[in-house]
């Protein structure tokens, strides 16, 4: 069987994962980002016809978590249960995520395969007893270098602060167990030179070989003050570090050390999605435990900026994050998944505000497609009773549409499918939108119908097949952004009758003008994008 390029990948999954988010509180509109980044990618790459793995899940263990279980008075297992049940399943599901796996550090199929993992690591003579003292960030979960932090104001006055947190941090003093990461420093340059693409953007990629070229300390992997944690396995005073049992659930989840089928099938990750503020870890850390390891390194770890709220990053201990409910219930849920990739380029911080949000759904989403899909339909009813005529007639107009479609499919596959360029993508298929738009302006239709000659009639018919199937495949180019409308719009050009299921339209192949068949029942569908209530007070 003649493979194409993407499927000659064969056995093994395009593996994206999302960071496993803490627990310690519900998620706000940052998680969603990362996440619903996550979900575009991969629907993208589904809808290629590959074989794909999409991983997320939640960080469990750690003080963070303990203190904030403490706070509530409940155990950290049950705080976990309640929020894992109550609070981040159903948020995925709200927003349509198609994850093909959770995975939650506090399960059996992780905790033994992370105790396994760095039990060999002991054996291997990469693991040593030292002491420590330094400042730590129980935000972050991470002894901080003095020099990474700032000065405290006001309330803080006097005091040093985290960064990132803007909270105090801790002297922490412990005898505990180091990993020897200060070795993999040469390892981990020469990785980066060889792979420029590994780590991106462009400014992350900089700032870690900087911070890597200023010489690496041992990394210290287990705590022995609090026992909210995978009990190190020769020493079990001791926990194993939150981040070192974190970061291995990328290769737990896929089956480390139980299904070594799945794991090799899976097994590295083509791309990890996080946000900066989690970039060390993920490119420096754990390239670091799988060389210790000797297992494959992934493909790329991609950080996203920050969404702002009032010039800082938005989060849960500034008390800034806001529900992505709060914003689906008006906007709904696709135009909620399409906004934050569509309005901030990713890689840069970026501020929401409510008022960007309403005026981009109602020029884009409404105005520009909506009304688009809507009027075509209409005209299709009312001219041609429903059944999509065939286009006999077509010139110069009609081929620059053609080649309007093909040249959006091909830049949005790129920027989308490989660049991680969301907002080029996206932008690259609404301007097809607009360019349909002027081509329905320019053609007329409404007037040319009045032409009752067979000229006239052929060209009425030309003009609103080339606009329906122009919407054949936008529905497919939108699919991954916003499942639900390309849905309603699939079904209201006749083409899940004729054409099949919407997923399984090739992403690469949304371009092949004539796709959508004359005789397709075509009926005018719900509104894609009804208009917006006022604002909620
Ligand atoms: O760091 N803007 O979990 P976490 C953009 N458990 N993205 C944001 C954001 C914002 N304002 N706020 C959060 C952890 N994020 C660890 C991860 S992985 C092995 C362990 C997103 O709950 C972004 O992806 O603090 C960021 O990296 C992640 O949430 C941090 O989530
Ligand atoms: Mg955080």
């Amino acid at each position: 069987m003649a493979a194409t390029g993407s499927e000659k990948q064969g056995a093994t999954a395009y593996y994206v994962s999302t960071p496993i988010y803490y627990v310690n509180d519900a998620p706000h509109l940052g998680h969603a980002y990362t996440t619903v980044a996550g979900d575009v990618l991969t629907r993208w790459h589904r809808q290629r016809g590959e074989k794909v793995w999409y991983l997320t899940g939640t960080d469990e263990h750690g003080q963070k978590i303990m203190r904030t279980a403490e706070a509530n008075d409940v155990t950290p297992q049950a705080w976990c249960d309640k929020l894992v049940e109550e609070a981040w399943k159903p948020l995925w599901e709200h927003l349509n995520i198609a994850n093909d796996d959770f995975i939650r550090t506090t399960e059996k199929r992780h905790t033994d395969r992370v105790q396994e993992f760095v039990q060999d690591l002991y054996d291997k003579g990469e693991i040593y007893k030292g002491g420590y003292e330094g400042p730590y960030c129980v935000g972050c979960e991470e002894y901080k270098l003095p020099g990474d932090l700032i000065d405290g104001e006001g309330e803080f006055a006097g005091q040093k602060l985290c960064p990132i947190h803007k909270k105090p941090v801790e002297l922490l003093k412990e005898e505990n167990y180091f990993f020897k990461l200060s070795e993999y420093g040469p390892k981990l340059l020469e990785f980066y030179a060889a792979n420029p693409d590994f780590i991106q953007p462009e400014s992350a990629r900089n700032e870690v070989v900087n911070f890597v070229e200023q010489g690496l300390q041992d990394l210290s992997i287990s705590r022995s003050t609090f026992d909210w944690g995978v009990p190190v396995p020769w020493d079990p005073k001791h926990v194993i570090y939150v981040w070192v049992d974190a970061l291995l659930n990328y290769a737990t989840a896929v089956g480390y050390g139980a299904n070594q089928e799945k794991f090799d099938g899976t097994f590295p990750a083509d791309v990890h999605l996080i946000g900066k503020d989690i970039l060390r870890f993920h490119s420096v850390i754990w390239p670091a435990m799988l060389m210790a390891q000797g297992l494959p390194l992934p493909g790329k770890v991609v950080a996203n900026g920050w969404l702002m709220v009032g010039g800082e990053k938005m989060s849960k201990s500034n008390l800034t994050g806001i529900k992505p409910q709060d914003l689906t219930s008006h906007f709904g849920v696709d135009a909620y998944r399409w906004y934050f990739l569509r309005a901030i380029s990713y890689g840069s911080d970026g501020s929401f505000s409510w008022e960007d949000f309403s005026a981009r759904y109602t020029s884009e989403l409404a105005n520009d497609y909506g009304n688009l899909a809507s009027r075509v339909a209409a005209m299709v009813g009312k001219y041609f009773g429903g059944s999509l005529p065939e286009a006999t007639a077509a010139g110069d107009a009609e081929r620059a549409v053609q080649e309007g479609l093909a040249k959006a499919v091909a830049t949005a596959d790129a920027k989308i499918g490989e660049e991680l360029d969301f907002q080029g993508g996206i932008l690259a298929i609404f301007d097809f939108v607009k360019r349909v738009n002027g081509y329905i302006t320019e053609q007329e239709p409404w007037k040319v119908a009045k032409d009752t000659t067979p000229e006239g009639q052929a060209r009425l018919a030309t003009i609103l097949y080339t606009a329906a199937e122009s919407l054949r495949g936008v529905a497919v180019l939108l699919n991954a952004v916003m499942p639900e409308t390309s849905q309603k719009l699939w079904e209201s050009l006749g083409a899940e009758e004729s054409l099949g299921a919407l997923a399984d339209q090739k992403v690469q192949d949304a371009g092949a003008w004539g796709t959508l068949p004359a005789g397709a029942t075509v009926t005018k569908g719900a509104v894609l994008f009804p208009r917006l209530e006022e604002k909620p007070a």
